[in-house]
C-alpha cells in the first residue's frame, strides 16, 4: 500500500513513522510533513498544504496514493474526507458533518444529550445576559468554552463566578477566539482524573486503542496556562479494565450508534477527552475527530498491529478484526519540548542540538522544527516530543528525560513531571 499522512506536527510523525513499519506499507508521503518525517525510511514530504484538498488528490493521483490519512482537525472540520469521496478516493477521518463533534462543542452537546452520553449539564448562549443569569445560578467553579476551534485554548476553568463572566464576554465579542467564540458553551465542572481514550470507527463499530493521559498546563503540577499539551503516556492507570468497559460501553458504543442514526456514520480516530470520577464514572470532557497529540506519540509507539491495514478496513468496510489490537506491554512517556515563551509568543529559529544522540527504546518525535541553513532549527511552540519506553512508569519517564538531556537549543522548556499521577498510583 502506499499512504498519504495530512499535516506536519508531531502526532503525523508519529502517524508516518508508525504507518511506514506497518508491514502492508510500501510507501509513505507526507504533506507536508516536517524534518522528522523527512528522515524517517520509507516516508517522502512533499510540500503540499494540508489545507488544499484539490493540490492533495492532485498527490494522491500522480503518486498513486491507495490510502490517504489526516493528522489534523482542520481539514477534517473542513471536509477533508467529502472531497476525497467526490473525487473517489479512499481517506480515513470523519465526514464534515461527523467531525463537527469537534468542530462545534454545542453540536457535541446537543448529540450527546440525543444520545444518553455522560457528560457536564450545560447550555449554549449567545447572549451575554443570558449567560451571565446562568452562570450566577450555577455557581462556580464553572467552565465556559468557546464553541468553535480554538488549538486546544478555548476552555476556561473559572474559580470565581467573575471570571467566568469575563471569559464570556470576551468570546461573544469576538475578541478571544474570533468567531469561534461568538457561541459559548457553559458547562459545570467535573471531579476526577483525566484520561484520553482513542478508538478507530469504521461506521458500525469501534476498536479501542490503548488509554493514555496527557498534561494540558504548562506549569509543573498541572498549574498556569492550558498548552496543546506538554507531555503524555501510554497506558493511563486510572483506565482500570472495569473503567475500559465502562467507556466502551457508555461512550464509544452510543456515539458509533447515534452518529449512524443521525445519518452521520463515524469512520476514522476518535478522541474522547474524559473525566473519570472518583468512583469510575467516566463523563466526557471533549470529542475530538483526530488523534490527540501528544498522546499519538507514546500510544503508537506501543501499536504492534499494523496501522495502515486498519485504517483501509475502516474506510473499506471489510469489518475490523475482533481480536483487537496489539501492544506493546511497556509503558510509554513522551516529553513534549518547547520553545522558550510557549504557549505565548515563542522564539524560533533557533539550532538544535543533540538529535542524533540515540537511546535505545527511545525516540524523537519532531513537531515545530524546520530545516535552517546549517541544520535543524525550532520552527513552532511545541518543537519535539521524546518517547521512552521501560517496564513501568518510572522506567519510561527516566529514559525519556534521559534521551531529553542531550537536547539542547536556546531557551528550550519543558515540564519535568511528566506521568507524575500515573507515579503516585504506582508507587501507592
Ligand atoms: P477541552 O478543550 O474541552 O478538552 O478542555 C481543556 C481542558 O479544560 C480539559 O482537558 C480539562 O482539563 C479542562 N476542562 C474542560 N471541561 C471541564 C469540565 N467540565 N470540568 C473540569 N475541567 C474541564
Ligand atoms: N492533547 C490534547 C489534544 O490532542 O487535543
Amino acid at each position: 500500500m502506499r499512504i498519504l499522512v495530512v499535516g506536519s506536527g508531531g502526532r503525523e510523525h508519529a502517524l508516518a513513522w508508525t504507518l511506514a513499519r506497518s508491514p502492508s506499507v510500501e510507501a509513505v508521503f507526507a504533506a507536508p510533513g516536517n524534518p522528522g518525517t523527512a528522515t524517517e525510511d520509507n516516508v517522502t514530504n512533499v510540500d503540499v498544504d494540508g489545507g488544499d484538498f484539490d493540490a492533495l488528490v492532485d498527490l494522491v493521483r500522480r503518486r498513486d496514493v491507495d490510502l490517504t490519512v489526516v493528522g489534523p482537525e482542520a481539514p477534517l472540520v473542513d471536509g477533508i474526507r467529502d472531497h476525497f469521496d467526490a473525487a473517489g478516493l479512499k481517506c480515513f477521518g470523519p465526514s464534515k458533518a461527523a467531525a463537527r463533534l469537534e468542530g462545534s462543542k454545542a453540536f457535541a452537546k446537543e448529540f450527546m444529550a440525543r444520545h444518553g452520553i455522560p457528560t457536564a449539564a450545560s447550555e449554549t448562549f449567545t447572549d451575554l445576559a443570558a449567560a451571565e443569569r446562568y452562570i450566577r445560578q450555577r455557581g462556580a467553579p464553572i467552565v465556559v468554552k468557546a464553541d468553535g476551534l480554538a488549538a486546544g485554548k478555548g476552555v476556561v476553568v473559572a474559580g470565581e463566578v467573575d471570571e467566568a463572566v469575563d471569559a464570556v464576554r470576551g468570546m461573544l465579542s469576538g475578541d478571544s477566539f474570533g468567531d469561534a467564540g461568538r457561541q459559548v458553551v457553559v458547562e459545570d465542572f467535573l471531579e476526577g482524573e483525566e484520561a484520553s481514550f482513542t478508538c478507530v470507527l469504521d461506521g458500525e463499530r469501534a476498536i479501542p486503542f490503548a488509554s493514555s493521559q496527557d498534561h494540558k498546563p504548562r506549569d509543573e503540577g498541572d498549574r498556569g496556562p492550558n498548552t496543546g499539551g506538554m507531555g503524555a503516556y501510554s497506558p493511563a492507570p486510572v483506565v482500570t479494565p472495569a473503567v475500559h468497559d465502562r467507556i466502551m460501553a457508555e461512550v464509544v458504543e452510543p456515539l458509533v450508534r447515534g452518529a449512524a442514526s443521525d445519518g452521520m456514520p463515524y469512520q476514522g480516530f476518535l478522541y474522547a477527552g474524559l473525566m473519570i470520577a472518583p468512583d469510575g464514572a467516566p463523563k466526557v470532557v471533549e470529542f475530538n475527530c483526530r488523534f490527540g497529540d501528544p498522546e499519538a506519540q507514546p500510544v503508537l509507539s506501543r501499536l504492534r498491529s499494523d496501522l495502515a491495514t486498519l485504517c483501509l478496513r475502516a474506510v473499506d468496510g471489510t469489518g475490523l478484526a475482533d481480536d483487537g489490537l496489539e501492544w506493546d506491554p511497556r509503558t510509554a512517556l513522551g516529553v513534549v519540548l518547547t520553545a522558550g515563551g510557549y504557549p505565548l509568543a515563542y522564539d524560533s529559529g533557533d539550532a538544535i542540538t543533540g538529535l542524533d544522540d540515540d537511546l535505545p527504546d527511545s525516540k524523537v518525535f519532531h513537531a515545530g522544527t524546520a530545516f535552517g541553513a546549517t541544520g535543524i532549527v525550532t520552527a513552532g511552540g511545541r518543537v519535539l516530543c521524546v518517547v521512552g519506553l521501560g517496564d513501568g512508569i518510572a522506567s519510561a519517564q527516566r529514559l525519556a528525560y534521559q534521551r531529553a538531556a542531550s537536547i539542547h537549543w536556546r531557551r528550550i522548556s519543558y515540564r519535568r513531571d511528566i506521568g507524575f499521577r500515573a507515579l503516585a498510583r504506582a508507587s501507592d
